[in-house]
């Protein structure tokens, strides 16, 4: 019964044209009338952007790098997701490393629909027949959001300057972190401790659920593991959708480091 029940939930449906799990469909008028307050704060990230990760550098700058108060619960509970029907901040990571960290996440992930092949899984990524929808309309829809009002970062920055990146993060949140402070959530949003964090690594999450022998939540966290997966052909039938797709954003994601 369990895996049948789980099979049923693993089905997506189309609300707006996005494709999304049942319970949220089920659910999108309460989820849909949801009203934020003036001084709410959402994350907003595409899938395998990097939610995780920066869920977890706004709760060590909210909570000023004590490691202690972090571990009160699991992060999907410190900061619930909306579509989850329990309770603007983007995170935006290259399209290619999202398919590719996307890909592996479905194939662990029992909830969701299974991705097939990784050919099949290209061309359902690009057609954005993918839960949460298309890549290219999430970055393009909040790229072209207030600048006031949300701060869009990029997987690929933290990666590159963690101490800069957070620092943004703790500006836009009206926050001034002395430099240990800082220095203390580099350190403990890093990979390494997130993998190893019972807190942000799922390891909660049965496996009936999430299956981490295909492959572990935190995986790789790297810039450029696309390379590992793309095709030479893939790479330039990518390129040319992406042209088109992107035709007149001026945004620069970084695709290596
Ligand atoms: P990979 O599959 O490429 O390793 P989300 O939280 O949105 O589901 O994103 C998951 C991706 O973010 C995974 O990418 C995961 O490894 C990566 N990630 C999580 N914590 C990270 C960290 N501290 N540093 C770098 N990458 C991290």
């Amino acid at each position: 019964a369990l895996t049948s029940d789980l099979k049923k939930q693993s089905q997506l449906k189309e609300v707006a044209g996005i494709l999304l799990q049942t319970a949220t469909v089920d659910n999108w008028n309460q989820i849909q009338n949801f009203e934020a307050k003036p001084d709410d704060r959402l994350i907003c990230t595409y899938p395998k952007a990097g939610t995780t990760w920066i869920q977890e550098i706004v709760d060590m700058i909210e909570q000023d790098a004590d490691v202690e108060k972090c571990q009160r619960a699991i992060i999907q509970h410190c900061h619930p997701f909306i579509e989850w029907a329990r309770s603007p901040q983007p995170c935006a990571r290259n399209a290619k490393d999202c398919m590719v960290s996307y890909y592996y996440f479905q194939r662990m992930n029992q909830v969701l629909p299974d991705p097939g092949t990784w050919e099949e899984y290209f061309e359902a990524f690009i057609d954005g027949k993918v839960g949460w929808g298309s890549w290219f309309d999430h970055v393009k829809g909040w790229w072209e959001k207030d600048r006031y009002q949300v701060l869009f970062l990029f997987y690929e920055d933290i990666k590159k300057d963690p101490k800069h990146e957070i620092q943004k993060v703790a500006q836009f949140m009206g926050k001034n972190l002395d430099e240990t402070v800082l220095d203390k959530i580099v350190q403990e949003t890093s990979f390494e401790k997130m993998k190893e964090n019972p807190m942000t690594n799922r390891s909660t999450v049965p496996k009936s659920i999430l299956d981490q022998s295909i492959s572990p939540f935190i995986r790789k966290g790297t810039v450029g593991d696309w390379k590992n997966h793309f095709t030479v052909a893939q790479n330039e039938n990518f390129d040319e959708i992406y042209k088109k797709k992107m035709e007149g954003i001026t945004i620069n994601f970084c695709l290596e480091l």
